[in-house]
């Protein structure tokens, strides 16, 4: 909501599996905001994963910033396309925390993930920028 009081236009990519999966839709939509959604079964909006509503935004537009969050597998391809694109980018990193403390090393992102080794959502998250 800051960004739209500050009068920046924001464009929001929804993904998921089906329609039914999606959440959030009438929010955005009431907002006013642009959106984009992707089902990998087509049954709504763009066919395919939200990377590719992604790249489909980012060829159509000047983006300066990209903010994601979901699961790692979409996570790291998100900031390849981000690094790519030479977009900055803000990701939000889940995990399983056990101690929340840096001490356990439950919460430490798997290698290739994109973020250095080692890195933990608890200590180093849970959110990390690549400008
Ligand atoms: S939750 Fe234990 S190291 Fe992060």
């Amino acid at each position: 909501m800051e960004l739209l009081k500050n009068r920046c236009k924001v464009q929001v990519v929804l993904g998921a599996r089906s329609a039914g999966d999606i959440i959030m839709a009438d929010e955005f939509n009431r907002a006013g905001i642009d959106l984009l959604v992707t089902t990998n079964d087509a049954s709504l909006g763009l066919q395919g994963l939200v990377t590719d509503g992604l790249k489909k935004v980012m060829a159509g537009q000047k983006v300066d910033m990209v903010y994601a969050c979901g699961p790692s597998a979409m996570l790291t391809p998100v900031a390849q396309i981000c690094r790519n694109a030479g977009v900055p980018c803000q990701l939000s990193w889940e995990a399983m925390m056990r101690c929340g403390m840096g001490l356990c090393g439950s919460c430490e992102l798997e290698e290739g993930s994109g973020e250095p080794a080692g890195w933990l959502v608890c200590l180093d998250g849970p959110v990390a920028r690549h400008d």
